[in-house]
């Protein structure tokens, strides 16, 4: 049903289709239809990492429901998780239309949204209304109009709203697409955010009586030495998992397609060899690290590559849009058996 739907989608604008897209799975899940649609959670042993317990491997990855308007009907996907956000403190626009891009021949998307949300407040108020039962991350960042040198001032923020609502909280220092925002990933500025985020956090976790792990969001591009600076400063501030990765600024597995020179973060099939090899790494230098996978996965034997390399749990999001909701049972199926992953990760 989903290639019918898709070929009709895809001759829209991609925003436009997003939202019809979104507005059409709310009314299937309020007639009870959404579960047709796609998976329902696993029923065989739980995967229990950063403290919580997950009913399969696969998530859905941020940016596809910034402001959880649509939790209950993604949840019904059969998804073990979403993460909801990017959130920031104040609502705001994003970037001036268009925004988002269909590379159609190499499957994948080039984006530059720039955090258009609603606000926290808001998103915390569809959480607390959600019935979705599985595992829920809320993922953070700052406004466009916070200079970098204050963005501390809007994580802790943010965390300070989300953290009851949440299960776990991302940090989001990977998007291309609000200026400096990556900067963030490096040295001193790391070290700072990340210190006062786990100081924050422990706090919270005592004042609310449950614990609420924190992940932080990397981005591909980067240098080994760059990984391993980024892995000590997770491993120096106790952190508790790491997604990897976010989009890409890289462009030259898509040279020649069209729109590839839109500025944004590309994700999709072309970026799935970076993103991974960043996750084998990551497992190489923290070997007790929960490490969340994501970028490229387009099929059951992609998740479990992502697995393979080293990830914990998938997510997806461009693989999704092109494939459907039949992904998630396939991702779900192909990642089940975790002695593989346990042994093939050493
Ligand atoms: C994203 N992604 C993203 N990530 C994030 O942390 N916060 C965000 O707000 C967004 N927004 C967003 C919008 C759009 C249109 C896309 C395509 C992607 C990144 C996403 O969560 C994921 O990390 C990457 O897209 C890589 O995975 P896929 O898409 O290759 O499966």
């Amino acid at each position: 049903m989903y290639p019918v739907a898709r070929s009709l989608l895809f001759r829209l604008d991609p925003e436009t289709a997003h939202r019809l897209t979104l507005t059409g799975l709310d009314a299937a899940h309020r007639l009870r239809l959404a579960g047709r649609f796609g998976g329902r959670f696993e029923s065989g042993a739980p995967v229990e990492t950063m403290g919580l317990s997950f009913a399969n491997r696969v998530g859905l990855a941020a940016g596809l429901d910034k402001n959880a308007d649509h939790l209950d009907a993604l949840g019904a996907l059969g998804f073990g998780f979403v993460e909801v956000g990017t959130v920031t403190p104040k609502a705001q626009q994003g970037n001036p239309r268009p925004r988002l891009f269909r590379l159609t021949g190499p499957q994948a998307i080039i984006n530059r949204m720039g955090f258009n949300n609603a606000g926290v407040d808001h998103l915390v108020a569809n959480v607390r209304r959600s019935r979705y039962a599985g595992v829920i991350g809320i993922n953070i960042g700052k406004n466009l109009t916070t200079p970098v040198e204050r963005a501390v001032d809007d994580y802790v923020t943010c965390l300070q709203r989300a953290h009851a609502a949440a299960h776990y909280i991302t940090v989001n220092v990977s998007s291309p697409n609000t200026p400096g925002l990556r900067s963030l990933q490096f040295g001193e500025h790391l070290d700072s955010l990340l210190g006062a985020l786990k100081q924050e956090a422990t706090r919270l976790d005592a004042a609310n009586g449950r614990r609420v792990p924190l992940a932080v969001k990397i981005a591909p591009d980067m240098s080994r030495d760059e990984i391993g600076l980024v892995a000590a400063a997770l491993k120096a501030n106790a952190i508790d998992g790491v997604i990897a990765t976010n989009t890409t600024i890289a462009r030259e597995n898509v040279v020649g397609t069209p729109h590839a020179h839109e500025a944004g973060g590309l994700s999709g099939a072309p970026l799935f060899a970076t993103s991974t090899a960043v996750v084998r790494e990551l497992r190489r230098l923290l070997p007790d690290m929960p490490i969340i996978g994501a970028g490229g996965i387009d099929s059951g034997v992609r998740a479990s590559e992502k697995c393979q390399a080293g990830a914990d749990l998938v997510q997806l999001y461009t693989g999704f849009i092109y494939r459907g909701p039949e992904l998630v049972g396939e991702c779900v199926e192909a990642t089940r058996r975790t002695d593989d992953f346990d042994s093939a990760a050493l």
